[in-house]
């Protein structure tokens, strides 16, 4: 059997940072992200009797690095002792460098994989499979404004707001292309036992939450900009403020904030965020984009751009059984 799923990255505004459970990868938060619709992962997930372990190819090169975490996350899927499985992906962005390429892997893996074992867990469900592989991914399991509650003993997502509900526009300035050298996971444990700040940015989550849901419920741009731009800058002095510092910004990050602080005081709707990455992550109305996308551009140390509206959740697009391929692209 064979199935291909679709997932696009989410960019979170109010940001999961801290796990309260490592073993279960449960945050020690609640956050709050947009799915993109441009950017995107596709994994094609083909369980193979005849190979003896399972084999990751990720745009045409084969990834021992990211193996083992896929590995994992098959044997939550498929239970043990399971066929070998080979896994084929596609991404039409950069990798590994703070645009939440994990959260599309994994939220696509999760789908595809259910398929190709001929199952049909809910929505819910694999949102729970893809959140124990990347915390971020069980977001992208949902389009569109979506939440993921701090519930005692599970990952529990809810969709706030459908993509076309609120069409906001979101400019991407890469800085670098490069994968980071320190992943999330282990970031997020640095911080947790040495920064001085890591117990304060817990304690203080639920009130951004509260305030970035009622933005979003209103509509209210400038509210949802400032709190969070707030709740993006307070996650990283907590990095800052770790042993040995977790810094994932370069200068041209700063930059790029200036540009946007800019366009602010000139009265543009954008507001910016940026992920464990050097990437800055511009927010705007539809009607800023071509404004913020120049202004950005012509930022020193930006060397591409990507554009996104708001997309829609992880799905099928293709199953393949014994027989014959079925095409699924519009049927979930
Ligand atoms: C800064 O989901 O990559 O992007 O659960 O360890 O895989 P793991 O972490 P991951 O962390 C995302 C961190 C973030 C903020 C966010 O997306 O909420």
């Amino acid at each position: 059997m064979q199935a291909t799923a679709r997932a696009q990255p989410n960019i979170a505004l109010i940001k999961y940072w801290g796990k309260r459970d490592s073993a279960r990868n449960l945050p020690a938060v609640g956050s709050i992200s947009i799915t993109l619709s441009d950017l995107h992962t596709e994994m094609c997930v083909e369980v193979d009797e005849s190979m003896h372990d399972d084999v990751l190819i990720v745009n045409g090169c084969e990834d021992r690095h990211m193996l083992p975490r896929v590995k994992q996350c098959l044997d939550t899927i498929m239970g043990a002792p399971r066929p070998a499985v080979r896994v084929v992906s596609h991404c039409n962005f950069p990798v590994a460098a703070g645009l939440a390429s994990s959260a599309a892997a994994f939220a696509a893996l999760v789908v595809a994989a259910d398929s190709a074992l001929g199952q049909s867990r809910d929505r819910a469900e694999l949102a729970g499979l893809a959140g124990r592989a990347s915390g971020s991914a069980a977001r992208s399991l949902y389009g569109g404004f979506v939440e993921l509650a701090n519930r005692d003993d599970d990952i529990v997502v809810n969709r706030l707001l459908e993509s076309d509900e609120w069409p906001l526009r979101i400019v991407v300035a890469i800085t670098t292309p490069d994968p980071k050298r320190l992943s999330s996971t282990d970031a997020m444990e640095i911080s947790r036992k040495t920064s001085p700040f890591y117990n304060r940015w817990i304690e203080r989550q639920s009130v951004d939450l509260d305030e970035a849901r009622s933005a979003i419920a209103n509509r209210d741009f400038a509210k949802l900009g400032s709190v969070a731009e707030h709740n993006c800058l307070k996650m990283h002095s907590v990095m800052w403020g770790s042993r040995p510092p977790v810094i994932y910004w370069n200068s041209a990050t700063l930059a790029c904030m200036q540009t946007v602080r800019d366009l602010q005081s000139e009265g543009a709707a954008v507001f910016f965020t940026i992920d464990a990455g050097p990437q800055l992550k511009a927010i705007c109305l539809p009607e800023e984009e071509t404004r913020v996308r120049a202004a950005l551009a012509d930022t020193t140390g930006v060397s591409d751009i990507m554009v996104s509206g708001l997309g829609s959740r992880a799905r099928l697009v293709h199953r393949q059984g014994d027989s014959d391929g079925v095409h699924v692209a519009n049927s979930t």
